[in-house]
């Protein structure tokens, strides 16, 4: 390859912001563009987001271009359910191949360290072995349609604001036990072709330009070997690429053409070595080359089956939909309610999404559009509205709507219906982090309101990150519906007319109050609105001064953390109510080289249902931990024996100075449990010594 070869590979723009005319023809517009080669039959990196389906921008990229929209990352999280965020991943893939692309920015993996996070909606949960396993599975998927997947943004891009001037300054061990390690198995298990560096500094050094991250820990310690991309507007040098950045994404984004004519000159004046180009170019064409890029080219457009791709999105929310509170039992709703009022949240026109670069224009477009501070595309409703879903599930019921606006009139509609289903809503989107946890614009009083006059009241939540409900022990019913997808709303139809069994499990902590969590104060939040050039739309230029992220709790993210303080949450992590109940019995946990254990769920209830226990470990000092899960379909009466085994750097800490896992030899306490907080079965067993390579 010649010289100028090899730096095409390394550098491409933002379609949308290249002139028509200028545009490469035929080529579908997303967010990223690598031009091939066609001299060498190197095809061109045709690049579009992400993780919940195929986006387009608030519609914007693609005028009238839709997909099948999944539910949000914590819904898909909260199936624990590998298999099914396998299919997610497969179906978004081969509507990614449809539509003219061959790599999908997908793999989000950032873990929920901040119940406030903007983008805590698109990720998988704040637990690396949760996250790490689900997004290998969807990393998986994406794959198998010989379309490329990235995992990303590597890393510690765990709050929005700020998101490219902070500095996330915490110790290596620590890291490596919650966030990297959620990488690294995502890594291992999905083994996707390229890794999405993130906006924010680490250690003072921008994730982009960092040497230890993209370098040390990335190839020399994980052994990877496709490439690193930036993120859109995340290079600040052309030095990046030596510390080992080989592609800068989005390029006009950035304050300077880092990776072409200001590579071009470094590369004239010996500033940067032709061995980094080579490297760079090499892993980059590896992973074209081993995801079959080129053997299984992407040729034009073709159809796309939205029925079948629509029923893993609603398969997806059915498993995903977590129900919190089900006083008296009063779900699923008792033969056939005479009349429902459905309140709020636009339940006639749609569900809501996240916004950013992840949102998905659903089949049927989205309704309603609106602009929201901070949010670079804005919300709007889609998919079936509950309204509609809920006049399917229920045929032989009067079901209405009211919008809210008018609370006398909501009041006095609710004391009438035999039923009151209140949607609560709060929008969140990358770019901007949410203020507080409660719902916002009135809603609390509203939920509280109706339930004061109908005992009746369902509460359902289309949120993206943990909410307080001051009213919850005066509703009936609480579900988390999350961002539910364009199915969303059957599937919450379907759970309260009981079609659907509730399965779904919490992959996040309930904070009780802001004073639990571990940055009461949100990093940054204090210092005025950005200016304008730092505003969190992409990269742009930076001119604010950098401050620092720490992380109190270190490695121990979400209900490790309470368990260190003995801190009780308004709803903990694992915990998810069933229409049936399940009893565990049997422990057998063994020590030794490896932790492992066994034992029975029954279904002693009278539906069949899906039960997820969890294994959690507690080693002598430490917070307990999450070792394994087994998330198990069981019949009335039925019987399964489950066979939990750990993954040893789950029972280990990371040192630096061995740079590597030491297990120590001793007692671990081992709960088969509900819930982070809720053992059911406990054993202790004794483990060998170990050291592990990183
Ligand atoms: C986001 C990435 C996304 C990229 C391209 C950035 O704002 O952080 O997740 O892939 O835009 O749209």
């Amino acid at each position: 390859m010649t010289t100028d070869e090899k730096v095409t590979l390394l550098h491409g723009p933002m379609l949308g912001m290249v002139p028509q005319a200028k545009r490469p023809p035929g080529v579908t517009i997303g967010a990223g563009y690598i031009p091939g080669i066609a001299r060498l039959g190197i095809p061109a990196l045709v690049e579009s987001d992400a993780s919940l389906g195929v986006a387009n921008l608030g519609g914007v990229l693609r005028k009238g271009d839709v997909a099948t929209a999944l539910p949000s990352g914590l819904a898909l999280a909260a199936t624990w359910n590998p298999d099914l965020v396998y299919a997610g991943g497969k179906m978004i893939g081969s509507e990614a191949r449809a539509k003219g692309f061959n790599v999908l920015l997908a793999g989000g993996v950032n873990l929920v360290r901040d119940p406030r996070g903007g983008r805590t909606f698109e990720y998988l949960g704040e637990d690396p072995l949760l996250a790490g396993r689900l997004v290998a599975a969807q990393i998986g998927g994406v794959q198998s349609n010989h379309i490329m997947s990235t995992i990303k943004h590597f890393a510690l891009n765990d709050q929005e604001t700020g998101r490219n001037i902070a500095s996330v300054n915490f110790d290596e061990a620590s890291a490596r036990e919650s966030d990297l390690l959620a990488f690294e198995l995502g890594i291992e298990g999905g083994h996707p072709g390229a890794v999405m560096c993130s906006y924010n500094r680490v250690g003072d050094t921008y994730a982009c330009e960092n040497r230890f991250l993209l370098t040390d820990v990335l190839r020399r310690d994980w052994g990877f070997s496709g490439f690193v991309m930036s993120d859109w507007g995340a290079v600040h040098s052309v030095g990046a690429l030596t510390a080992g950045l080989d592609q800068e994404s989005g390029e006009a984004l950035d304050t300077k053409r880092f990776f072409s004519t200001e590579l071009s000159s470094a590369l004239l004046a010996g500033e940067v070595p032709m061995a980094a180009v080579d490297r760079a170019t090499l892993g980059i064409l590896t992973a074209i080359y081993s995801q079959g890029l080129v053997d299984h080219p992407v040729i034009g457009k073709s159809a796309i089956d939205y029925a079948a791709d629509g029923a893993v999105a609603l398969r997806a929310e059915q498993q995903g939909i977590v129900l919190l509170r089900n006083q008296d039992g009063i779900l699923p709703l008792k033969a056939h309610p005479r009349t429902i009022l459905l309140v709020g949240g636009h339940g006639d026109l749609g569900v809501l999404s996240g916004g950013g670069s992840s949102q998905v224009s659903p089949v049927g477009g989205l309704r309603r559009r609106a602009t929201a501070t901070g949010s670079f595309t804005g919300y709007g409703y889609g998919g079936t509205p509950p309204l509609e879903a809920l006049r399917t599930a229920f045929p032989d019921s009067v079901i209405t709507y009211i919008d809210s606006t008018d609370l006398p009139a909501t009041i006095a509609a609710a004391a009438k219906a035999d039923i009151a289903v209140v949607i609560g809503e709060k929008f969140s989107s990358e770019g901007v982090d949410v203020r507080d946890l409660s719902l916002g614009g009135g809603q609390d009083d509203l939920i509280a309101a109706v339930a004061g006059a109908n005992p009746n009241t369902v509460v359902v939540l289309e949120t993206g990150n943990p909410v307080v409900m001051p009213w919850r022990d005066k509703v009936a019913a609480i579900l988390e519906a999350w961002y539910p997808g364009q199915s969303g709303g059957t599937a919450v139809a379907q759970v309260l007319s009981g079609a659907v069994n509730p399965s779904g499990h919490l992959p996040v902590t309930f904070p009780a109050d802001f004073g639990q969590i571990p940055n009461p104060v949100l990093p940054g939040s204090t210092m005025g609105p950005p200016s304008k050039q730092d505003k969190a739309l992409y990269g742009s230029a930076v001119t604010s001064p950098t401050f620092d992220i720490g992380y109190p709790e270190g490695s121990d993210v979400g209900y490790r953390w309470y368990d260190a303080r003995h801190a009780v949450p308004l709803y903990p992590f694992g915990f998810g109510l069933s229409y049936t109940h399940f009893a565990y019995a049997g422990l057998q946990a063994h020590g030794g080289a490896a932790v492992r254990v066994t034992f029975r769920v029954t279904n002693t209830g009278t539906a069949a249902g899906a039960d997820v226990p969890q294994v959690y470990v507690t080693l002598p000092g430490k917070a307990r931990r999450l070792i394994g899960w087994s998330r198990t379909d069981l019949a009335p009466g039925q019987t399964r024996t489950v066979t939990v085994v750990a993954d040893r750097r789950l029972l280990a800490r990371y040192s630096v100075q061995n740079r590597g896992w030491l297990v120590a030899a001793g007692p671990v306490k081992v709960e088969v449990s509900r819930a982070a907080t809720d053992p059911v079965l406990t054993a202790s067993v004794r483990i060998a010594a170990a050291q592990l390579q990183p």
